[in-house]
């Protein structure tokens, strides 16, 4: 796994975003896989600025989100569609159709897995997956004891992860129990992954990665078995290392 270490958020933001622009302009088809959460967030700013200024397009680009919540409609606020609308899709020239996110009211929540899982094969797999960790190693919404063998499938939520999401929500009781996501085999099968960690509330997890060996009860470790990584931490992040 390459290390770059970031001094600032604003900083780990700048160098993902520079990675991400260089794909667009190196393959303007590209397939991005994306991810939510607060870490990614000034990754999308760079994006729209560097959109207005510079004018790189996303007419091309396929985007797949890594997971949503089971039981949100997609207009809901709370949901990841909104959260990806809100925060960088709405500002930049990417057609709708070119964005894809699982969908947490399917009528089969099975079927809906499988159909993400043939949407991503055909779109010729993720070029680069944008990556947050959770407090407990999670990746996308793959918690402690998922098997690596796994593909896009539904998960009960752990209890930390609702209580770390509650804050977006108006309490705990209405944070999701479950959420769709892609597994840890789907994440392994992107050409590169960029792994973004910013804070000291992941110190513990960024410690965990480098310290613990590979297992199904640290998902992110999943990730060292992966050519093509690259974890951008600010200094928070990596203080424990
Ligand atoms: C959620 C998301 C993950 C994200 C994690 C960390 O559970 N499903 O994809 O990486 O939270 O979130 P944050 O970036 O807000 O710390």
């Amino acid at each position: 796994m390459h290390v770059i270490k970031a001094e600032s958020f604003e900083e780990m933001s700048r160098i993902a975003a520079n990675k991400v622009m260089n794909l667009v302009k190196e393959k303007p088809s590209a397939v991005l896989g994306l991810a939510t959460g607060s870490t990614p967030v000034g990754l999308y700013r760079e994006l729209i600025q560097d959109h207005r200024q510079n004018g790189t397009s996303y007419q091309d680009v396929r985007t797949v989100n890594l997971d949503e919540y089971v039981g949100l409609e997609p207009s809901s606020h709370n949901s990841y569609a909104s959260f990806m609308r809100d925060m960088f899709f709405s500002h930049i020239d990417i057609a709708e159709q070119n964005t894809h996110i699982p969908n947490g009211k399917a009528g089969s929540l099975e079927e809906e897995c499988q159909r993400y899982d043939k949407l991503i094969e055909g779109l010729g797999g993720v070029d680069l997956q944008v990556l947050g960790i959770g407090r407990n190693g999670h990746i996308g919404f793959n918690e402690p004891g998922t098997s690596f063998e796994s593909t896009v499938h539904v998960v009960q939520l752990d209890q930390s992860t609702r209580e770390a999401n509650s804050r977006f929500f108006d309490s705990i009781d209405s944070v999701p129990r479950e959420a769709i996501t892609m597994g840890i085999a789907s994440i392994l099968k992107s050409k590169e992954i960029l792994l973004l960690a910013s804070g000291a509330s992941k110190a513990e997890a960024i410690k965990q990665l480098f310290e613990d060996s590979v297992s199904e009860q640290f998902p992110a470790s999943a990730l060292k078995t992966h050519h093509n990584v690259t974890l951008i931490a600010d200094q928070d992040a990596l203080q424990l290392t």
